[in-house]
């Protein structure tokens, strides 16, 4: 065999070597002891002089070449059979999530009236002058539709499909869920009974009770002959489940627009301080108007209750603002 050959044979079995132990014993066998690359290098001092000048560099040149492919090789084997998962390393600890405290309350408070047959209905965030205020028997001069109390939008600024909101009047957005109540009558015939959860948003400045963004409960029940001892039942069965069998109540005369006659709900918890719970009454017969149901046949009651307000109450948070704050230090105490 000449150098050439050598050196393709040798070439081909270094690169192909899949093991440590193949690599070495296609070390020993071109370059071993015993190897014809070694015996040539070991009989060049025999060869005559002009020989000796033509053979000996270039099989010094291979040996040196198959030298750094063997070490080459065997780094490349190394790499491949060293595991690239550290076993030994501790693991990360996997950070489980879990529920606002806002949504907490709001599936308690939506399995509560589910087990009493309320349906629950979802109304659009973006309304209409007219479903927000007028068809609840909200008058223009009523300080609510005052410019600094509603987040006033312009029709042309609206998306397609919120373009095609039905009502009249500026769209807005929605400073209660109620509006709902005469859009769900207008598609559906009583008896019913549904709630209405929602993000609800008033222009006003921030404080630890304020906040221009959070969520309401709405509630309505119309029958035949629904009533304000209904009304004055389910809400204390909602309440007591929530807050507990031992609250005390106070259902005390109040004014909304759209409810005739109009109730404040209190609540004293362990006989501290009496604390304004929510709104409700009986629907007013204008809005029983505005969703063309005849007022002489039917009756209804509705209330409303703030969520975060239900939610500081539960669980004592001070500060309204402590919801939004994406603060996980306040989230991860509930
Ligand atoms: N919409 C009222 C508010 O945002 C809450 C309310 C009060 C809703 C009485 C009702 C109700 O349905 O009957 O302040």
């Amino acid at each position: 065999m000449d150098i050439k050959d050598i050196e393709e044979k040798a070439l081909y079995e270094i690169g192909n070597a899949g093991s440590v132990e193949e690599l070495e014993a296609a070390r020993v066998k071109y370059m071993g002891r015993k190897s014809e690359l070694v015996k040539l290098l070991r009989s060049l001092k025999n060869l005559p002089v002009g020989e000796r000048k033509r053979v000996g560099p270039k099989a010094n040149e291979l040996k040196e070449k198959l030298m750094e492919a063997v070490s080459e090789k065997r780094q490349e084997l190394a790499d491949f059979y060293t595991p690239k998962i550290d076993v030994t390393k501790p693991g990360e600890r996997i950070c489980a999530g879990h529920l606002h405290p806002l949504t907490q309350v709001y599936r308690r408070v939506r399995d509560i009236f589910s087990s009493m047959n309320f349906s629950v209905v979802d109304g659009p965030e973006i309304e209409t002058e007219y479903y927000n205020f007028e068809a609840l028997n909200i008058p223009a001069d009523h300080p609510a539709r005052d410019a600094w109390d509603t987040f006033w939008l312009r029709r042309s600024g609206l998306k397609a499909q919120d373009s095609k909101l039905r009502g009249s009047g500026r769209p807005l957005l929605r400073t209660h869920t109620s509006p709902m109540q005469v859009r769900y009558m207008e598609s559906h015939n009583p008896p019913f009974q549904i709630i209405v959860p929602g993000r609800v948003f008033r222009y006003e400045a921030t404080d630890a009770s304020h906040e221009y963004n959070f969520y309401q409960v709405e509630g309505l029940a119309v029958g035949k002959d629904v009533n304000l001892a209904q009304l004055k039942y389910t809400i204390e069965v909602f309440l007591k489940r929530l807050f507990g069998q031992g609250i005390e109540f106070r259902f005390r005369p109040s004014y909304f627009p759209f409810t005739e006659p109009s109730i404040e709900v209190d609540i004293r918890l362990g006989g501290s301080k009496w604390l304004e719970m929510m709104g409700a009454g009986m629907v007013h017969r204008n809005v029983f108007d505005a969703a063309r149901y005849s007022p002489d046949d039917v009756q209804g009651f509705a209330f409303g209750v703030g969520l975060d307000r239900l939610a500081m109450v539960k669980y004592g948070i001070p500060d309204i603002r402590l919801f939004y704050s994406g603060d996980l230090r306040f989230t991860r105490q509930f």
